[in-house]
């Protein structure tokens, strides 16, 4: 399957209102100028491409759906295919669904730890339109997308297969930290567009993560939320593996922000070599005072 980016991530929340001054004041984002998602979502984005982060008023902190962005209508139709050969249900979008997707084509599937994806063609562009909240020097996405969401799931093994298996996305490197396992995976020169951690019994959104062009991007974002008093999750920091220089901030939806600058590219993918590591950062990422995180949800156990 040619999954090519993180194209765009939706999330329903209580709060989903105060993003509209903290995507755009403290993240530097976009206000999408849409209602494709109706009065109760907010819709933001980090480059040209419209709504590519939505966060809709509901009961719960949680994933409505992370999209996979594919080259185009025919790499879409092998992807359904590979999916319904593994025995996936897949649901075709509506042009509905489409249309508030912003993107010509979209299907839609539940994964082995309950996450809704959707795979797309053809997102939206409008040239020239990103217009940040703040000043800032702009994010890093075109063939990187939007950034990278790492997930909590129940049962690390299987979700790992079903990634690299089914939806073809390569391992980048494994840390091991405080008991648990972190699989770090990429599909284009990203680093990491998706890290799984297994938690047993759990499974949700611990955090999405934005690059910005410019370090000084991370400066003024972390002395945004020191002045405005927002949590903390985890202080200045350097990533041990993709050397991401970043902070994490605990966003109004439970889940963190990691903002960050200055990460490492799998520019070679073919050559590339998987390590382990014992620690994620060479320093800093210590804990913040952040509470703990509240976009994730105990999972039943399969019946036996
Ligand atoms: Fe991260």
């Amino acid at each position: 399957m040619k999954i090519t980016s993180l194209g765009y991530l939706r999330v329903e929340s209580p709060n989903a209102k105060e993003w509209a001054t903290f995507g755009p004041e403290v993240l530097g984002l976009a206000v999408s100028e849409d209602l494709a998602g109706g009065p109760d979502t907010v819709s933001l984005t980090n480059d040209d491409r419209p709504g590519r982060l939505q966060i809709s008023e509901g009961p719960h902190n949680r994933v409505q759906c992370i999209g996979w962005e594919l080259p185009g209508a025919g790499d879409l139709a092998d992807a359904v295919a590979t999916l319904e050969q593994a025995g996936v249900t897949v649901e075709r979008g509506t042009a509905e669904e489409c249309r508030a997707a912003k993107v010509r084509q979209l299907v839609r599937f539940t994964d082995p730890a309950g996450f809704t994806h959707e795979l797309f063609y053809g997102q939206l562009v409008v040239p020239g339109s990103f217009r940040p909240g703040r000043g800032t020097a702009g994010f890093v996405t075109r063939g990187q997308g939007l950034g990278h969401v790492v997930l909590v799931v129940p049962d690390l093994t299987e979700s790992l297969d079903f990634f690299c298996t089914v939806l073809g996305f390569r391992v980048s490197d494994e840390i091991d930290f405080d008991g648990n396992t972190l699989v770090f995976l990429h599909v284009n020169p990203r680093h990491h567009s998706l890290a799984i951690m297994g938690i047993p019994g759990m499974r949700g959104l611990h955090h999405l993560m934005l690059q910005v062009e410019d370090l000084d991007d991370v400066g003024i974002a972390h002395q945004l939320v020191l002045d405005r008093q927002i949590p903390l999750a985890m202080t200045l920091g350097r990533h041990a593996n993709d050397r991401m220089l970043s902070f994490y901030v605990r966003s109004p939806s439970g889940f963190e922000i990691e903002y960050g600058w200055g990460a490492s590219t799998v520019d070679v993918p073919d050559q590339w070599v998987v390590t382990h590591m014992k620690s994620t950062s060479i320093w800093g990422h210590r804990p913040g005072d952040a509470p703990p995180p509240a976009c994730l949800e105990p999972v039943s156990p399969p019946a036996s």
